[in-house]
């Protein structure tokens, strides 16, 4: 059976001493109270890292990292590989959210790099895909998804592109406090689900966690993750407070 995945995304939200608190918070919760049957991670910024590897119960919650860089050392100033991450205890890289697509020009071809790092240092790559409004206006969704992965995890070899987590997230539906609708959320993992039967085969599609990310929050969770496509969620708003995070975590 494939894994239930409720991932946090903190983007560049609270200082360490916050995430710090933030990451307590939640541990405390997710230990004392979370569905035991959810793969529970938290994407933190990279200067949180390793305190909060060091601070949680590893068994049940995970910790990633919302990026790495496309080459594996060297003169990149600023960057931090897939290797560094690593290193902190990590277990996850977010890559190809639409917000580096498009506010760093994150490319296909970046993202190829970065993808085949994280996967050569043992990281789990939760990689994004999802469509703007007037693509969604425009019916062309299937195509613009399609796409993305074609372009991308689609090429890897078929023991690559089984260990990847996708996660859903219609660009129109991010922060909005607009969540797709179920029937669109399903429709569109589903079509992601089958497109990954054609070319892996069923059983590397049946086994592929997929997830819904935009708007995702407690009230809404429960209808969404009770779709048969829809394997969790990735949560950015939502994972800044505990409470609501527990509530999206025990929503199956
Ligand atoms: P949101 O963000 O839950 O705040 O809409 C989701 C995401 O960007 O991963």
């Amino acid at each position: 059976m494939r894994k239930k995945v409720v991932a946090g995304n903190g983007k560049c939200n609270t200082t360490l001493q916050e995430g710090i608190e933030l990451a307590q918070t939640v541990n405390q919760l997710v230990t004392e109270k979370g569905d035991k049957n959810i793969t529970v991670v938290l994407c933190t910024p990279f200067t949180h890292l390793t305190k909060v590897v060091e601070l949680v119960d590893g068994n049940r919650i995970g910790v990633g990292a919302q990026n790495c860089a496309a080459e594996a050392k060297g003169a990149f100033t600023g960057e931090v590989s897939a290797a560094m991450v690593k290193s902190t205890g990590a277990g996850y890289v977010i890559l190809g959210h639409s917000e580096r697509r498009e506010y760093y020009g994150e490319t296909s071809e970046i993202l190829n790099k970065k993808v085949a790092l994280t996967l050569a240092n043992g990281l789990t790559p939760i990689y994004c895909c999802g469509e703007a409004l007037e693509t969604r206006q425009a019916e062309k969704q299937n195509e613009w998804v399609k796409r993305q992965l074609d372009e991308t995890i689609f090429q890897l070899p078929v023991e690559e592109v089984s260990k990847i987590i996708i996660a859903y997230e219609p660009i129109w539906a991010i922060g909005t406090g607009v969540t797709a609708s179920t029937e669109q959320a399903q429709e569109m993992l589903a079509y992601i689900r089958g497109l990954i039967a054609d070319k892996f085969g069923k059983e590397v599609a049946d086994k592929t966690s997929i997830l819904y990310g935009g708007s995702c929050n407690a009230k809404n969770a429960p209808e969404l993750f009770a779709q048969p496509d829809i394997d969790g969620g990735l949560i950015g708003g939502a994972s800044l407070k505990g409470e609501d995070f527990l509530g999206i975590i025990n929503a199956y």
